[in-house]
């Protein structure tokens, strides 16, 4: 038995699913169901005893205590987050009650259940914090890509909530003895992606007729990776990686934003021609985001050194699957746009409200 938290969310639910294609192993899974969460996504493990939903908060730690006791986990994997930049922007208070505090009471359950273990299930525990790359802070052009021991600089409130607690975890590795593994991927994209990030809003976007609001001259960098590829780096971090590390997970695939764009314009171009015209004639460039991070890049050969890992996706395989992804589920897409993700999209993108 594992214990995923945020496994409604856009990775989490991802792991989970291919978790349990993968292994008969249970999962216990929680996750507070905020916007971000999904049971949609979920939908076809609703009737299968090996997945165990519990709706709650991981600063609960009473909730997290009596789960830990009940279900005697040899694992916690960490994915709750408050996770996109946009909205720590313009309200942080979530992000530092979820990302710093909630992992705080996570780590302070989690230790000390396992400190009640027998020896052999105490030394086989693990705690696994899913982190990104956006702690290391920016990168110029010229600028090796960032590795296990760049120096944390976060810029945005979100990076700095992450970088919290990834202190926390690495003290409660130092001080404790807890056996964690830290994860830092950067950017990912497939499906089930929330519609507030990059690639599924140019994809949802495009298909409503609405313009593409590429931030500030669209020249940022950020280095992407297929999300099933994030998943069985987790998976083979937790079942090879050494206690107390961390690991850099990246596809390699360092792109300005808008070739990211004009790649899934290509695509949609190719899969759901427009009446007439690319959908590249929806591009519309607006106004920066504060303090936005210029590049990200992630030097993975750790990873690929100690535990055997590398994608199996390229970007070009990965980005056709993901838009493809969503081409034939746009129920899904329907369904998370609920009324709180309407009112977002409307303060977010005043400019360019369509
Ligand atoms: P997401 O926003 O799609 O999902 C987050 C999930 O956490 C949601 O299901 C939400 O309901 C749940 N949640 C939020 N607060 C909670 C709380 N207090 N208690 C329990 N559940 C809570 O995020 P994601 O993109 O799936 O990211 C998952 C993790 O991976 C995050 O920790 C994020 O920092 C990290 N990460 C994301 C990326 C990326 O590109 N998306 C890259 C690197 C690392
Ligand atoms: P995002 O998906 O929010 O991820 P992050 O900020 O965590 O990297 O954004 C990816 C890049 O795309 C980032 O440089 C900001 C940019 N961006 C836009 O240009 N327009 C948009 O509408 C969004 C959501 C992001």
């Amino acid at each position: 038995m594992i214990l995923v938290t945020g496994g409604a969310g856009f990775i989490g639910a991802n792991f989970v699913l291919d978790w349990l294609a993968k292994h008969d192993e249970p999962v216990v899974n929680l996750d507070k169901l905020t916007y971000a969460g999904n049971m949609e996504t979920l939908a076809s493990l609703q009737d299968d005893p090996r997945h165990i939903f519990v709706k709650g908060d991981i600063g609960d730690s009473a909730l997290v205590a009596g789960l830990l006791t009940r279900h005697q986990p040899r694992a916690i994997i960490n994915f709750a987050a408050e996770s996109h930049v946009d909205r720590s922007i313009s309200s942080p208070e979530d992000f530092i009650q979820t990302n710093i505090v909630g992992t705080f009471r996570l780590l302070e359950a989690g230790r000390q259940f396992w400190a009640g273990l027998p020896a052999e299930a105490k030394a086989g525990f693990r705690f696994v914090q899913v982190s990104t790359d956006e702690v290391y802070g920016s990168l110029q052009p010229s600028d090796p890509a960032f590795s296990e021991t760049n120096r944390y600089e976060p810029n945005s409130p979100y990076s700095a909530s992450k970088a919290s607690s990834d202190h926390l975890v690495r003290a409660y590795h130092h001080t404790y003895g807890l056996p964690v593994l830290t994860t830092n991927c950067a950017n990912n994209y497939g499906p089930y992606h929330f519609p507030e990030k990059l690639i599924p809003l140019m994809i949802v976007n495009a298909l409503a007729g609405k313009q593409l609001p590429v931030y500030g001259d669209g020249q940022q960098v950020r280095d992407w990776l297929y999300v099933k590829d994030h998943c069985s780096a987790i998976r083979r971090v937790l079942e090879a990686g050494k206690p107390g590390e961390t690991y850099n997970i990246g596809g390699g695939n360092e792109k300005p934003n808008i070739d990211i764009v004009h790649a899934v314009c290509a695509l949609l171009d190719e899969l759901r021609p427009r009446g007439s015209g690319s959908y590249r004639e929806q591009v519309s460039f607006i106004k920066d985001r504060p303090g936005h991070d210029r590049r990200y890049a992630i030097d993975a050969r750790k990873i690929a050194r100690e535990l055997g890992w590398k994608p199996a996706e390229t970007f070009e395989t990965g980005i056709r699957k993901t838009v493809q992804w969503y081409l034939d589920n746009p129920d899904w897409v329907l369904r998370v746009q609920s009324g709180a993700y309407r009112d977002w999209v409307k303060a977010q993108y005043v400019t360019v409200a369509a």
